[in-house]
């Protein structure tokens, strides 16, 4: 499922797909604290994967759609990491395309039906743990309700038994003229323990949204329903290593 971003219709949300979750810059919504903020450094490849599979995939659908039939993947990677001037966005290409065929790849990105967890897991460049699970045990809201150009504070944490696998944590919010307003962040494949993260949201609008391309959400008085989503792979795909771990729900009100 894609990730709404600020500001945009649901109608657009169909055409860009599930492509580039990772890197929509969500003006309204930030992230205060890292679950992983670990006293030593990360050395993972998973995250630049990320972007690697971002800046590919809908170069990739751009290519297959100009060139018509490409026969081979060493074809396919080496037109992507020419358009691209990356010989690395090749060199993942290849080991993502080699797994799974040609044929097939072709028939994913085509279906827009490549997500960059997926991509980088084939490409064994993110962790997979499909025996991993996750349990909201906190999410608190505050203030409860305040007038716009309030920041309000989401806070909650998650505890792991078995541990996770490269997921997603996924932020939802309903608003009361219906656009819908999300991110999505990457969330490392991680040991046992509990995981805590402050997400703010001001309340105000986007300075950089543009009425004239886009819906814009003026935060209006209402209720703002919101939505956490903690998941294996990326929330609401259906590829394989993929599951909804765990979900909280709450709300807060604009009073004016
Ligand atoms: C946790 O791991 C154990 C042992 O591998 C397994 O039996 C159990 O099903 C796992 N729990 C979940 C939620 O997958
Ligand atoms: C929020 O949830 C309540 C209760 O489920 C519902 O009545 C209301 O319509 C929802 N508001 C929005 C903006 O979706």
């Amino acid at each position: 499922m894609y990730k709404a971003l600020t500001c945009v219709l649901i109608a657009l949300v169909g055409i860009t797909s599930a492509s580039n979750v990772f890197n929509v810059k969500s003006y309204n919504i930030q992230q205060v604290a890292s679950p992983f903020a670990q006293p030593e450094l990360r050395l993972t490849l998973c995250p630049t994967c990320i972007d690697i599979a971002d800046r590919s995939i809908n170069v990739l659908l751009e290519l297959i759609l100009d060139t018509g039939i490409i026969g081979s993947c060493s074809a396919l990677c080496q037109a992507l990491g020419q358009k691209t001037g990356s010989s690395i966005l090749a060199t993942v290409c290849d080991l993502v395309c080699d797994v799974v065929g040609i044929d097939e790849f072709i028939k994913m990105i085509d279906k827009a039906d490549i997500d960059p967890i997926w991509y980088c897991e084939i490409a064994k460049m993110c962790a997979i743990n499909d025996h991993g699970d996750a349990k909201f045990t906190k999410f608190t809201i505050a203030p409860a309700s305040g007038p716009k150009g309030t920041t309000f504070t989401f806070d909650f944490a998650y505890t792991s038994v078995n541990g996770t696998g490269t997921g997603e944590l996924d932020i939802d919010i309903q608003c009361p003229d219906k656009i819908p307003i999300g991110t999505g962040f990457l969330l490392e494949a991680s040991k046992a323990g509990t995981y805590g993260q402050k997400v703010t949201v001001k309340a105000e609008p986007d300075p950089h949204c543009d009425p004239t391309q886009e819906m814009c959400e003026e935060w209006l008085p209402g209720t703002y329903n919101v939505t956490i989503q903690v998941c294996n792979g990326e929330c609401g795909s259906k590829h394989p290593h993929s599951a909804i771990y765990d979900t909280v729900k709450g709300s807060f009100v604009l009073t004016k």
